[in-house]
């Protein structure tokens, strides 16, 4: 079975290719390194002793795609290929709706043309919004995001609802909470571009003198200790979820061509509780600051996995702790390298 896998030099893409590849998977990656580097290529090999293929591609170029498709066959497509800063796709939401869209139609029109059987795609729980009913479930209703890089992931949902309908393809949409830690190895991991957005990188890279104190968005929530509740996953999890995807469309496992699962462990947590578990996993003492919400936050939301855990054979299997350690674990490693 050849999997292409679009952004497989990325944080989340790169831990699927290595579960893919362990799995026995032909693995060829595309990637326009715009928000990674061809080294992370290298380590995935480090880590199962096969360098995937690899090919820098821009999806945005429709040409290149379908010279891409004209030249080989895959059986099917993870698109994890995507811009994914939520700040920066309100200052810039031309770019994303550009990227993220484009990309999508030109591979959907590649699938058609080449008859390819099947595409994994990378949403997320933004799509919920703040959810009425917790934990949320796939059957709840989506929400126009409130950033463009979330509209472009409710899009993208729907883009690939409607080719499936007409296309002899099946969709799989996998929308995952909050992806965090890295391969145990930690020849992978994380690899943010400047100021991270998001808190567990922040927090490992404040705690290595990289960057200030923590800032902490709000503690008036109406949560148990004030500050917002996730459902944070372990990366490795994730990436085994998307075998598992791949198996059950393989296995003609499928309720219907198009499907949607989360990928949330179901647990929630706060700020404080992953600052504490970071500190107890460190052994660090993390120098934070309490200050307003940041626009845009919701308050609280933690998945429903009832339905991924039966239909898909997944569970994620790893603790706050795990992730926390690892993810440290990661930064370290950077540090030294
Ligand atoms: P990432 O930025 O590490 O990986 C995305 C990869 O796609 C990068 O290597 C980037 O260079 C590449 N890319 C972007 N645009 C491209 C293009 N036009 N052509 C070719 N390559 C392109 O991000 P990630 O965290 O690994 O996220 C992977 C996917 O999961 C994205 O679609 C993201 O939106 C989605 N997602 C991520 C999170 C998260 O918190 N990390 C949560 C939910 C969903
Ligand atoms: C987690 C919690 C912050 C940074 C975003 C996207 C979402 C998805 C995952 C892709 C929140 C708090 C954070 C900091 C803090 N990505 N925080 N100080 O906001 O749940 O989700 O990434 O699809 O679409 O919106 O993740 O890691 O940014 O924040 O207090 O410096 O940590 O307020 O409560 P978020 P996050």
């Amino acid at each position: 079975m050849k999997i292409l896998v679009t952004g497989g030099a990325g944080y989340i893409g790169s831990h699927t290719v290595v579960e893919l590849q362990q799995q026995g998977f032909d693995v060829v990656v595309i990637d326009n390194l715009c928000n990674s580097n061809i080294e992370v290529v290298e380590n995935i090999g480090k880590i199962t002793g096969i360098a995937p293929v690899f090919e820098k591609l821009d999806m945005t170029d429709q040409q290149a795609m379908l010279d891409l498709f004209g030249r080989n066959k895959y059986d099917g497509v993870i698109h994890f290929a995507a811009l994914k800063s939520v700040p920066e796709s309100v200052d810039k939401p031309v770019e994303y709706y550009r990227n993220n869209l484009c990309a999508m139609v030109n591979l959907l029109e590649c699938m058609k043309v080449s008859g390819t059987g099947f595409v994994v795609f990378s949403s997320s729980c933004t799509v919920y919004g703040q959810p009425d009913v917790l934990p949320v479930s796939e059957t709840a209703p989506v929400k126009r995001p409130w950033s463009p890089y979330g509209n472009t992931k409710r899009i993208c949902e729907e883009m690939i609802e409607d080719f499936t309908g007409i296309a002899a393809a099946r969709a799989i949409s996998l929308r995952y909470f909050n992806p965090i830690g890295a391969h145990e190895s930690s020849f992978i991991g994380e690899l943010p571009l400047g100021i991270p957005n998001n808190l567990v990188p922040y927090i490992t890279q404040s705690a290595i003198g990289k960057r200030g104190p923590l800032k902490v968005f709000g503690d008036d929530y109406n949560t148990p200790d004030g500050t917002a509740i996730r459902d944070y996953i372990h990366v490795v999890d994730l990436a085994k979820a998307h075998v598992k995807a791949v198996d059950r469309i393989i296995e003609e496992q499928s309720n219907s061509d198009y499907e949607v699962f989360n990928l949330g462990t179901g647990q929630g947590y706060s700020v404080l509780e992953v600052i504490n578990s970071f500190e107890k996993v460190s052994g660090k003492k993390l120098d934070y600051e309490i200050v307003g919400r940041r626009p845009g936050d919701v308050e609280k939301v933690w998945a429903d996995t009832v339905y991924a855990n039966r239909e898909l054979g997944w569970k994620a299997e790893r603790d706050l702790d795990e992730m926390m350690l690892s993810a440290w674990n990661w930064e370290k490693a950077i540090a030294e390298s």
